[in-house]
């Protein structure tokens, strides 16, 4: 089968991570993928730094809409981040009728239901694996692993900045600031860091996970959000000598007036096994009525976890693109469809 050709929107940490990933392990992918999937071409402001990187058989522009227009590309996959020009670029590329990758969480939990409104419309995939708790395959989990489930909740450690800053001010005894500068200094922090420290990323992702968990559209201005801003040392230490472990959690939970959204800092017994989770680590808890409960653990975030997420998803699309069309349909439909169903 013909390989399936990928056009990589920013190559910054997470594209680079994906660019190697790719490459080195390409025999198992194509194994598992039915076709090769192949980097053919790469936009970023930053050419030199790109070119760099991808080497000279690759296509490097610094205009992503080149690629956007390019026939040859069956898949774009957009790791620029934000709202704006990310907005823009995944829309269009969707009304060219390419599938869409993405690890942009605040981007699908403002603009899904949009987003996935012109997928669907498009007959095209918007996925989304990388989004949510970097490497942890818990969208699949979710969609796929646990589908024959009423999933009562959802709860998980899903910003890392926030847990190794929870973690270093417990262990080492060091203040706030001087723990964020090192978790930006690591490449754990968002851009803008507010939105990891005052609970922000971590409500984009309890956001998304909802939608899937509960069929409900993606409601990110529903969710109640708190950060870890108001926290001090002092807090932590009490909570470690009443036997508690203070992390930050998003929450969501179905409760007889509706699904609940949350996200704020919570006392955790030091004997459960989340409160055990350390540094950047993510886990995610879910419950549903046949399975019980199951804990997904891994990392939430760094170049090559996030890529093995980008590169599921690719595996994913490469799987139906190699699927009869009987099969196909219902698929694409179902993805394209699970983030705009009606509120319970
Ligand atoms: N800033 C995010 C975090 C990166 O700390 O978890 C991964 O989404």
């Amino acid at each position: 089968m013909k390989n399936i050709r990928v056009g990589l929107l920013g190559i910054g940490t997470v594209g680079g991570g994906t660019f190697e990933v790719l490459r080195r392990n390409q025999d198992e992918i194509r194994r598992r993928a039915g076709s090769g999937i192949v980097i053919t071409a790469v936009a970023d402001l930053n050419v030199e730094r790109a070119r760099s990187i991808v080497g000279d058989d690759v296509q490097v522009v610094s205009d992503a809409r080149q690629i956007i227009a390019n026939p040859d590309i069956d898949v774009v996959i957009e790791l620029i981040g934000g709202y704006g020009i990310a907005r823009e670029l995944v829309l269009e590329a969707i009304a060219a009728g390419k599938h869409v990758v993405t690890a942009n969480k605040a981007l699908l939990a403002v603009h899904g239901t949009e987003i996935f409104h012109a997928a669907a419309q498009k007959g095209v995939i918007v996925a989304y694996e990388a989004a949510v708790a970097g490497g942890i395959p818990i969208i699949k989990a979710l969609r796929e692993g646990l589908a024959a489930n009423r999933i009562d909740w959802v709860a998980g450690i899903i910003n890392g900045t926030t847990n190794f800053i929870l973690s270093e001010m417990r262990d080492k005894g060091l203040s706030f600031a001087e723990v964020l500068t090192e978790a930006q200094r690591l490449g754990y922090a968002e851009a803008d860091p507010t939105f990891d420290i005052e609970g922000v990323d971590a409500a984009h992702k309890i956001t998304l996970m909802s939608a899937i968990a509960f069929g409900i559209p993606v409601q990110f201005d529903k969710a109640y959000v708190e950060g870890i801003t108001q926290l001090h040392r002092p807090d932590i230490r009490y909570a470690e000598q009443l036997g508690y472990r203070i992390k930050l959690l998003g929450i969501a939970k179905r409760t007889a007036q509706g699904i609940e959204l949350r996200v704020h800092p919570s006392l955790i017994p030091a004997k459960r096994l989340i409160a055990s989770v350390e540094g950047a680590m993510n886990a995610v808890v879910v419950h549903g009525d046949a399975v019980g409960t199951t804990l997904h653990y891994g990392k939430g975030a760094g170049a090559e976890p996030t890529a093995s997420a980008v590169i599921a998803d690719l595996v994913d699309i490469a799987r139906l693109q190699g699927a009869d069309a009987v099969h196909q349909v219902p698929a694409l439909a179902f993805q394209a469809s699970s983030l705009t169903a009606a509120s319970d």
